[in-house]
């Protein structure tokens, strides 16, 4: 469904993506993991259309996306939560909904995608004319995900969901990015939370500045000593660290 080959991405000068390929498809969730700054977010960004890679291609169902704009992309069927939920925090709850659907024509449509937003998560009806940013991070989360849900997109790309949550908030996330996916929906998950993020996910990406050099399945990843190691915090370098800090 979705192909990165050799993907090379800049912020001016600054290379982060050093040559990026990976693989989702249809109907998996395949998840990213690795340090801070080593360019997880961007590879999202990538995708989405939000930076414009330098080098390399990616396919989107056998079209070419990488040169489109982020609305075409999103049009394609690509939805992006971005790191820090990012909604718009002096809107309501429903107005960032409604915001969320701005490509459908449709009223009845997005009243329909709301109530299932609604049932998906009954805080946000209860919550559905306050202020987004006065809510909690966990439900926050919650509304940035309704949000890129509105359009039904064929893939999710959801960058550390579980980013300062509480760890009950923390696997109430978990335990939705799993119903998303169990419903159909293909996911690409940014995670730094390696272990919960590896139970659930088909696939997995271990990157370092920029580059991809890790690939596996939860057993084949665990198999690694350096994964094992650096980011669950087993092994003769155990920190105790969940998250790699090297
Ligand atoms: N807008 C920007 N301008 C300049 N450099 C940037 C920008 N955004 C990211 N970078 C740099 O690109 C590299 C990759 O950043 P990115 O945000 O993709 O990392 P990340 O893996 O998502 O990290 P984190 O876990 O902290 O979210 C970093 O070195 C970062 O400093
Ligand atoms: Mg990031």
């Amino acid at each position: 469904m979705l192909k990165l080959i050799g993907i090379e991405t800049y912020y001016g000068k600054i290379k982060a993506l050093h040559g990026v390929s990976l693989e989702v498809l249809e109907g998996q969730l395949v998840c990213i993991l690795g340090a801070n700054g080593a360019g997880k977010s961007t590879i999202l960004k990538t995708i989405s259309g939000l930076v414009e890679p330098e080098y390399g291609t990616i396919h989107f169902n056998e079209k070419r996306i990488d040169r489109m704009d982020g609305e075409e992309i999103v049009r394609m069927g690509i939805g992006h939560v971005p790191e820090w939920r990012r909604i718009f925090g002096e809107l309501t709850v429903e107005e960032n909904l409604l915001m969320g659907g701005f490509l459908l024509k449709d009223k009845e449509l997005v009243h329909a995608r709301m109530e299932e937003a609604f049932q998906h998560f009954p805080i946000l009806k209860k919550r559905k004319s306050q202020q987004a940013g006065n809510m909690s991070g966990g439900e926050q989360q919650m509304l940035a995900i309704s949000r890129a849900l509105m359009l039904k997109p064929k893939l999710l790309l959801l960058d550390e969901p579980s980013l300062g949550l509480s760890p009950l908030l923390v696997q109430d996330i978990f335990a939705t990015i799993k119903e998303l996916h169990n419903a159909g929906t293909t996911i690409l998950l940014v995670e730094q939370n390696v272990n919960q993020a590896l139970k659930i996910a088909d696939y997995g990406y271990v990157l370092t500045t920029g580059k991809i050099f890790l690939s596996g399945t939860y057993d084949e990843l665990l198999e690694e000593e350096k994964v094992r190691e650096q980011y669950l915090g087993e092994g003769k370098y155990n920190r105790r660290a969940k998250v790699w800090s090297g």
